[in-house]
C-alpha cells in the first residue's frame, strides 16, 4: 500500500510563500468531493459558510449555523488525508466576545478534526484572533468583500477602490498578521491592492476576485465546476459545465425509465447466471441452483456493525430470492473472534432471511484452530436451532475451518478478487455407473477417472466459454459429488465397497474416491473431495438410522474426505458447548491435516437421539437423530 501523504500544515504554507509556490484552495462541503479534491492535490479545503447559499439555498451566508458548519466540516475531514481543512465560522459565533469565540472555535476544532478556522474582519477582531491563536487555534483571516457584512457593505461589490478603504484594508491585514493569523483571504479587491498587501506580509494571501498576485487562489467549487448555474462573476473561471451534464444525464435517465429502456438485462446481477444457465441447459445438462458468493462483507464486523447491516442484508436477500438465486456472504467473524452477541445475531439473521448463508471461521492458516471462533460457532448453531422450525436454519450456517475464498460450497462460500465463476456438481450417479462393472479397486478408480474426465472436460469447455464472454475468471469445478434425494453418494460408496455404508472398508472406499477426485485433469476448485451430508443423502440417512455409523466415524472419514461434518442430525437439547466441542475436533483435524473442512451440525429441537426427525424440505431427507456422544 502506498504511504499516506504528509498533511499540509500552516508551516508548509509559510514555506510555500517564501519559495513562491502558489497555494491551491477550493471550498468543499462533503466527504465525496473532499476525497476527489484531496486526491487531486488541493492544498486547503475551505468549508465555507457559502454552503448555506450553494447547498442549502439561502440568500446569504448570514443564517448559517454552527451546527451546520460542524456537520459539513466533519464530513469533509472524513474524506481528507493530505489537505488542510479550514472551517468558516458563521456569523455571530466569534464577534460577540473573545471568550465566546474561543468556546465556538474550540468546539469546531475538537468535534470536526479540522485544522483551523476562518473569521471575517480586520483590526476590530484582531484581539479575538490573538486570543484564539494563544489557545492553539490556527486562524485564517478574511478581508475585502466579507459576505457576513454584505448589508453593511451595500451589496456584493468590489472593496478598497478608494485610497481610504484601501489603506484600511492594508491596516487590517497588518493587524491580522500581528495577531497571529496564518493566512488571509482577500476577496473582491483590486489586483494592485492585493499585490501590495501580499508583498507587505510574511503570511500568505489567498485571493478570490483579487487578481493574480496573491500567494494562492480560492474558488467556490460549485462555481468553478459549472454546477451552480445561478451564480456567475467575472473572476470565476468555469473549468467544467457540470450543470448541463447533470441536466442532460437526468433527462436521458427519465426518458429511459419512462420508455422502459432502463434497467436493461445487462443491469441485473442475475443476467450472467441466467445466460450461463441457458448455455449449459442447451447443451443438455440440468441446472439445479444458481448461487452467488460475495466478498466477506461482514468479516471482522463488531456487534454494532453487524446489527446495523441487517436491513441491507434483508434487502439483498429479497433481491436474490426474487431471482431464485442463493447467496453466501462468507465468514462473519474474523479469525479467532468471539462476542457474546453473535449467537443471537446469527439466529435473527437466519430467521429473517430465506436464501442467504454465512459461516464462522474456526481455523485459519495464520492462527490454526481458533477456540474463540469454535465457541461462537457452537453458540450460533444452538441459537439457530432454537429459532427455526425443526432447526432447519442450520442448513444455512456452518463453522468453516481453513476454507479459502473461491470455494463454491454453501454455506461456507465467499469470494475475493474480480468477478469469477465456478461450478459444483450433483454427480453421484456417475460414480455408481463407473463402479458398476469394476472387479477391483484399481479398476474402479480407473473407470471413475475416465468417466469424470470425459464428462467434466466437456462441461469445463462450455463454462470457460461463458466466463470468457463475460470477462470473468474461470475458477474451475468443485468436483465433490454433491448428493441429492435421488442421487446418493452413500449408494455409490456401497457400490464400490460392496458393504453397507459404515461397515469396515468404508474408510478405504472414501479414500479411494477422494484420490480420484484430487487427481482429475480438469481445473478444480473448492473442496474437490468427497462429501457425506447425512441429511441430504437417503442412503447415508438410512444407514445412520440403522446405527451403522456414528458421529465419531464421520470424524474419521473426514480425515480422508473433503468437507468434514455435514448436515449431521443431533439431539435438540445438545448444548452449545457440546456443539463447540465437536466443532473443535473438526477445526483440529483441519489445522493438523492442513485442509479445508467445515462443520454443519443440525440439532433438531424436540428430538432425542434415536428418534426420527422429519423434514418437509426439498433438500433434506428424514433421518434418525444421531447421538452427540
Ligand atoms: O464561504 C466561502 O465560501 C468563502 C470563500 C469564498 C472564500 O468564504
Amino acid at each position: 500500500m502506498p504511504d499516506a501523504p504528509k498533511p499540509v500544515t500552516t508551516h508548509d504554507l509559510l514555506q510555500m510563500k517564501e519559495q513562491g509556490k502558489r497555494i491551491v484552495v477550493l471550498t468543499c462541503y462533503d466527504a465525496l468531493f473532499a476525497r476527489l479534491l484531496d486526491g487531486a492535490g488541493v492544498d486547503i479545503l475551505l468549508v465555507g459558510d457559502s454552503v448555506n447559499q450553494v447547498l442549502a439555498g439561502a440568500e446569504t451566508t448570514l443564517s448559517a449555523t454552527l451546527e451546520q458548519m460542524v456537520y459539513h466540516t466533519k464530513i469533509v475531514r472524513r474524506g481528507t488525508q493530505r489537505a488542510m481543512v479550514v472551517c468558516d465560522m458563521p456569523f455571530l459565533t466569534y464577534q460577540v466576545s473573545p471568550a465566546d469565540a474561543i468556546r465556538n472555535c474550540g468546539r469546531v476544532l475538537a468535534e470536526t478534526g479540522c485544522h483551523g478556522v476562518k473569521l471575517e474582519g480586520g483590526r476590530p477582531i484582531a484581539d479575538t484572533v490573538r486570543a484564539l491563536v494563544d489557545v492553539g487555534i490556527p486562524v485564517m483571516g478574511h478581508l475585502g468583500l466579507t459576505p457576513q457584512s454584505v448589508h453593511a457593505l451595500g451589496g456584493y461589490r468590489v472593496q478598497g477602490r478608494d485610497e481610504r478603504t484601501a489603506d484600511r484594508l492594508k491596516d487590517d491585514a497588518r493587524a491580522l498578521e500581528q495577531a497571529g493569523a496564518f493566512a488571509i483571504v482577500l476577496e473582491l479587491i483590486p489586483g494592485p491592492l492585493a499585490s501590495q498587501i501580499t508583498k507587505s506580509l510574511t503570511i500568505p494571501t489567498i485571493g478570490i476576485g483579487a487578481g493574480p498576485a496573491c500567494d494562492g487562489q480560492v474558488l467556490v467549487l460549485h462555481d468553478m465546476l459549472g454546477l451552480n448555474d445561478r451564480f456567475s462573476a467575472k473572476f470565476v473561471k468555469r473549468y467544467a459545465a457540470l450543470s448541463e451534464e447533470v441536466r442532460e444525464a437526468v433527462q436521458l435517465y427519465a426518458a429511459e425509465v419512462r420508455e422502459g429502456r432502463y434497467p436493461g438485462p445487462e443491469h441485473s446481477f442475475a443476467t450472467f447466471l441466467k445466460r450461463a444457465k441457458r448455455t449449459v441447459v442447451d447443451a443438455g445438462y440440468e441446472v439445479q441452483t444458481l448461487r452467488i458468493a460475495t466478498q466477506p462483507v461482514l468479516e471482522g464486523a463488531g456487534p454494532r456493525a453487524r446489527a446495523d447491516a441487517l436491513p441491507s442484508l434483508h434487502a439483498l436477500d429479497r433481491a436474490v430470492a426474487a431471482e431464485n438465486v442463493l447467496l453466501s456472504i462468507g465468514p462473519v467473524l474474523a479469525p479467532d473472534d468471539y462476542d457474546a452477541e453473535f449467537g443471537a445475531w446469527a439466529a435473527e439473521f437466519i430467521r429473517t432471511t430465506r436464501n442467504t448463508s454465512f459461516s464462522a471461521r474456526v481455523a485459519s492458516p495464520e492462527r490454526g484452530a481458533s477456540p474463540r471462533g469454535v465457541t461462537a460457532a457452537g453458540e450460533a448453531m444452538a441459537a439457530i436451532a432454537r429459532a427455526t422450525p425443526g432447526g432447519i436454519g442450520n442448513f444455512r450456517f456452518a463453522a468453516a475451518a481453513n476454507v479459502p475464498a473461491g470455494t463454491p460450497f454453501f454455506p461456507v462460500a465467499y469470494h475475493r478478487g474480480s468477478d469469477a465463476v465456478a461450478l459444483g456438481l450433483e454427480s453421484p450417479p456417475l460414480l455408481s455407473a463407473a463402479f458398476a462393472g469394476a472387479n477391483t479397486l484399481a479398476e474402479a478408480k480407473q473407470s471413475l477417472t475416465q468417466l469424470l474426465e470425459t464428462r467434466l472436460g466437456a462441461l469445463e469447455r462450455l463454462v470457460r466459454q461463458v466466463a470468457r464472454h463475460d470477462e470473468r475468471t474461470y475458477l474451475g469445478i468443485d468436483v465433490s459429488p454433491a448428493p441429492g434425494k435421488d442421487a446418493s453418494i452413500g449408494a455409490a460408496i456401497e457400490a464400490l465397497t460392496g458393504v453397507p455404508f459404515g461397515d469396515y472398508s468404508t474408510l478405504a472406499g472414501c479414500a479411494a474416491i477422494t484420490d480420484v477426485l484430487k487427481s482429475l485433469r480438469v481445473k478444480t476448485c473448492g473442496y474437490s473431495g468427497l462429501m457425506l451430508p447425512v441429511l441430504e443423502d437417503p442412503v447415508l440417512a438410512r444407514r445412520a438410522s440403522e446405527g451403522r455409523y456414528s458421529v465419531r466415524d464421520l470424524l474419521l472419514y473426514s480425515t480422508v474426505c473433503g468437507t468434514g461434518l455435514d448436515v449431521v442430525p443431533l439431539p435438540g437439547d445438545t448444548a452449545a458447548d457440546r456443539l463447540a466441542a465437536l466443532i473443535a475436533d473438526v477445526a483440529a483435524l483441519s489445522a493438523k491435516l492442513r485442509k479445508p473442512l467445515s462443520a454443519r451440525l443440525f440439532p433438531v429441537p424436540g428430538k432425542a437421539a434415536g428418534e426420527r426427525a422429519r423434514f418437509d424440505d426439498p433438500y433434506l431427507t428424514d433421518c434418525v437423530v444421531m447421538k452427540a456422544e
